[in-house]
């Protein structure tokens, strides 16, 4: 059996190198792997919480879109899409708000912090907040379930959120009587890099200390010519552990190269030197991902059918899973032909019927139906399902004993009521000949 493997990426920026050796280097990895089923998708969903502005959303979108395929991600293999088209997430994402405990989202890490801010600046607690916010780890817990995963790669900051996931889901699981989900697990890859920015501190765009990761050579050297280091000078002995410059160049360098270069600083290389090494290590390392992704930044068409190829095949999963799931809340068809009750599916062709499930009640029936889902004769009450599919069963066996009584005629088998009456003889005469169509085609 293969794991499934699922996450999303927040489409509010353009990829750094950061990114890359932390997230998107190790995910195409692992979506190579034997026995692991990869569900990546950009979460624009989510984009819109943080971010208002759209022309910054659509770039981002399409860079990162870019960006991964030209890291290497196989679209085939894996299913990459994008979570706004996939309409069934925001349909689960109510489904899950209306069994997540307010309490619950109370205690989510960015809210806190948002309204720890909020009371710090002597302003109301909720001031700024949107639902949004509020709300992204149902929303996410949505994304993750929705095709039951069974591992979520995230970083340290996004651990609570697929834990809430977990309580989602096991809370909507117990609610509805089943396990409708998979509880999902946060794993957090200690072994990739977090690589430094220029002055030292995490790589990020709010310190605005990256390294771009697709741009030109010309772009890459400025960059790098940016990295702070001490001011040795070339002869001096360097200490690797202390340069930020030598965790950048280990991010992608071999451990024997990683050994040489730390020997060459101790040894009195120039930081001039060593930056020039490390522009000639990141070139190669990116130089045919980047060509790829200029090329595939020309063809936003083909960007757009490669995404919802992926949607599709997201699709195919999502959109019967999130049918069974309307039928667990009671939101089943009136008709009942499609797959809500086993009996039904197994008896799709024509002809009438007898389908069992539960009522508004909470009692359970069987019921006698045409092909097109119209009741000709309703059981009596049972309390749990098994006896209503048992009940079923013998009624269609029994032999039949129809009695006229005060309420219209009443279906009675083995000395016992096992119907509601039903008022007209005429009636009494299309059930019977029901039964009779459902008993020849049993016997058949
Ligand atoms: N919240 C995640 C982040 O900011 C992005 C994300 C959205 C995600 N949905 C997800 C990650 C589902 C994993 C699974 O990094």
């Amino acid at each position: 059996m293969s794991v499934r493997v699922l996450t999303g990426i927040t489409t509010t920026g353009i990829p750094h190198l950061g990114n890359y050796a932390g997230a998107i280097r190790p995910a195409v990895a692992a979506s190579r792997e034997a026995g692991v089923d990869a569900f990546y998708f950009l979460a624009d969903y989510h984009a819109l919480i943080k971010c208002d502005d759209p022309a910054r959303i659509a770039e981002s979108r399409l860079s990162i879109a870019a960006t991964w395929l030209a890291a290497g991600l196989d679209a085939e293999r894996a299913t990459f899409y994008r979570q706004s088209d996939i309409p069934e997430t925001t349909e689960l994402n109510w489904l899950l708000t209306c069994v997540a405990g307010k309490g619950l989202l109370n205690r989510a890490h960015a809210y806190k912090a948002a309204v720890t801010a909020n009371l710090d600046a002597e302003l109301d607690a909720d001031a700024g907040v949107t639902m949004g916010l509020y709300s992204y780890p149902v929303l996410m817990a949505a994304d993750i379930l929705l095709f039951n995963a069974h591992r979520v790669p995230v970083g340290r900051d996004q651990i609570q959120h697929v834990e809430m996931a977990r309580d989602i889901a096991q809370r909507f699981n117990h609610v509805f009587g089943r396990d409708y989900f998979t509880l999902p697990e946060a794993v957090v890859d200690d072994h990739v890099a977090t690589l430094p920015g220029l002055d030292g501190r995490k790589m990020s765009k709010s310190y605005d200390n990256t390294i771009p990761l697709y741009c030109t050579p010309k772009q890459l050297k400025a960059a790098i010519s940016r990295i702070v280091t001490d001011s040795k000078l070339p002869g001096e002995a360097k200490d690797a552990d202390t340069s930020h410059l030598f965790q950048i160049y280990r991010g992608f360098a071999s451990a024997e190269a990683s050994a040489e270069f730390r020997a060459s600083l101790l040894d009195g290389m120039g930081w001039g030197d060593a930056k020039q090494a490390l522009f000639a290590l990141l070139d190669a390392e990116l130089a045919p991902g980047r060509e790829h992704y200029q090329a595939l930044l020309q063809r936003p068409d083909d960007l757009e059918d490669i995404l919802l190829a992926g949607a599709s095949k997201a699709r195919a999963i999502a959109q019967p899973f999130l049918a069974e799931l309307r039928d667990a809340v009671g939101l089943q068809s009136f008709r009942r032909t499609h797959t809500s009750t086993k009996t039904a599916a197994k008896k799709a062709t024509s002809g009438p019927r007898m389908v069992s499930g539960r009522d508004h009640d909470g009692q359970f029936r069987c019921r006698l139906r045409t092909t097109s889902g119209e009741v000709l004769l309703t059981s009596l009450p049972y309390a749990d399902g098994k006896s209503a599919g048992l009940a079923a069963k013998a009624l269609v066996a029994g032999v039949d004993d129809w009695r006229t009584q005060a309420e219209g005629y009443v279906l009675w088998q083995a000395a016992v009521q096992v119907a509601e009456p039903v008022t007209t003889e005429a009636e009494m005469a299309t059930v019977q000949a029901a039964l009779a169509e459902l008993r020849a085609a049993q016997d058949s």
